[in-house]
């Protein structure tokens, strides 16, 4: 069979950088290499006992069955509170559609909201499914730059000569993978004047928005005006170490969620009963794993930022929040994609080249530091001694 046989929107569909690098360090690993892991971005941290056991406790209760495809009542209040919590927001359950992970909410969301041609703005380098998305749905991608100088917040300039009146829609991602860059206030007043100005709407990626350093990672919902534009994105798998249990979240104007919701009842029709108990037990609960979790990252992050820099031709800005640095080894004057196959082939450091996240990261690597410290700097060294030899 050839491409062509299958529908136009699903050729251009690749393979995400991670998954890739993942399958191809497994397989020299088959061969019997040492391989250090920086690559996932995944916590390596447990799910939280108390988390894991309500979800035992409800399969053992017979919570196996539908539930309805919106989520549980239970988990849609908690998730209003606790998430308009960490806002400083109020929102009500019929604005917050359950699903299993923070991708299907972008995805549904975009396909509620996007005509066949119509642009939708993504952040570059930003997270790989964004514009893997806009393309299924039939929009056209149009990404603007990250500003290495300016903490990794979109190019204003970039932003506004790209944004007009054939923008749907405009997503970004705050913490971001993969830089872990935090937009500011002043920044997100910015965009929302510009998003008002032409009638979009904002998806808002917050994935990542419990795991900030310094300071806040403030919503662009709150802002005058957005909150009736916007959808807010997040879920379990970070916050929570949750990544296989497959729960988040969108929180949106209810015209939407009920559409959005639609569309959940006739493709994936609802998500595990016992999954969104974990997740009522995760919302509700002792919150002291989670503060853990975010004071280990921490101290990773300081580590490996100061590591990274003593390399010699590498430097790396201080992240704000995620569990991602994104240092620049432009100096080399070779791609990010040869120096990370150089990586892994040599020194066996599996980690992503920039250019997977989009043109933007041309010239950077990404590496998580979601994993022990002892691995990352067995994998900094290893790196050290790789790049001596270029
Ligand atoms: C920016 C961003 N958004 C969304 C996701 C997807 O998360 P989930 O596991 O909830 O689908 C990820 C996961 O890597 C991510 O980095």
């Amino acid at each position: 069979m050839n491409l062509e046989d299958f529908a136009e929107r699903v050729r251009p569909l690749k393979a995400e950088g991670a998954y890739a690098v993942l399958a191809r360090a497994k397989a020299l690993e088959a061969q019997g290499r040492s391989i250090i892991h920086l690559e996932i971005g995944q916590p390596d941290f447990p799910t939280p006992a108390h988390i894991a056991e309500a979800g035992i406790q409800a399969i053992r209760a017979g919570r196996t069955r539908y539930t309805p495809p919106a989520g549980t009542a239970d988990l849609r209040a908690a998730i209003a509170e606790v998430a308009g919590k960490w806002r400083g927001m109020t929102f009500f359950p019929e604005e917050v559609i359950v699903g299993p992970g923070a991708k299907p909410a972008i995805y549904f969301a975009a396909l509620a909201l996007v005509e066949p041609g119509e642009e939708v703005i993504i952040p570059d380098p930003g997270f790989p499914s964004y514009a893997s998305i806009v393309r299924l749905v039939g929009g056209v991608p149009v990404p603007v730059r990250l500003d290495p100088d300016e903490l990794y917040n979109f190019d204003m300039q970039d932003f506004r000569q790209k944004i007009s009146h054939r923008t749907k829609l405009v997503i970004m991602n705050s913490p971001s993978n993969p830089t872990g860059g935090v937009t500011p206030l002043h920044v997100l007043e910015q965009i929302a004047t510009e998003v008002q100005r032409v009638d979009a709407w904002v998806i808002s990626d917050e994935i990542y928005c419990q795991l900030v350093y310094e300071g806040e990672a403030p919503s662009i919902a709150t802002l005058p005006g957005m909150r009736e534009r916007t959808i807010i994105v997040d879920g379990f798998s970070k916050t929570y170490s949750m990544t296989g249990w497959r729960l988040g979240f969108g929180i949106m104007p209810p015209a939407l969620a009920e559409r959005v919701g639609l569309l959940v009842t006739h493709t994936i029709g609802c998500t595990a009963d016992f999954t969104q108990a974990a997740g009522v037990a995760a919302l509700r609960g002792d919150f002291s794993t989670v503060e853990e979790m975010r004071q280990s990252f921490r101290q990773r992050r300081d580590l490996t930022v100061a590591a990274l820099n003593a390399l010699p031709g590498v430097r790396c800005a201080m992240p704000k929040g995620a569990f991602y640095v994104f240092p620049d080894i432009r100096s080399y004057g070779r791609s990010s994609r040869e120096m990370a196959d150089y990586l892994l082939e040599r020194a066996g450091v599996a980690l992503l080249a920039g250019s997977d996240f989009g043109p933007g990261g041309e010239g950077f690597l990404r590496i998580s530091y979601a994993t022990a410290w002892e691995q990352i700097r067995e994998g900094i060294e290893r790196m050290r001694q790789a790049l001596a030899q270029l």
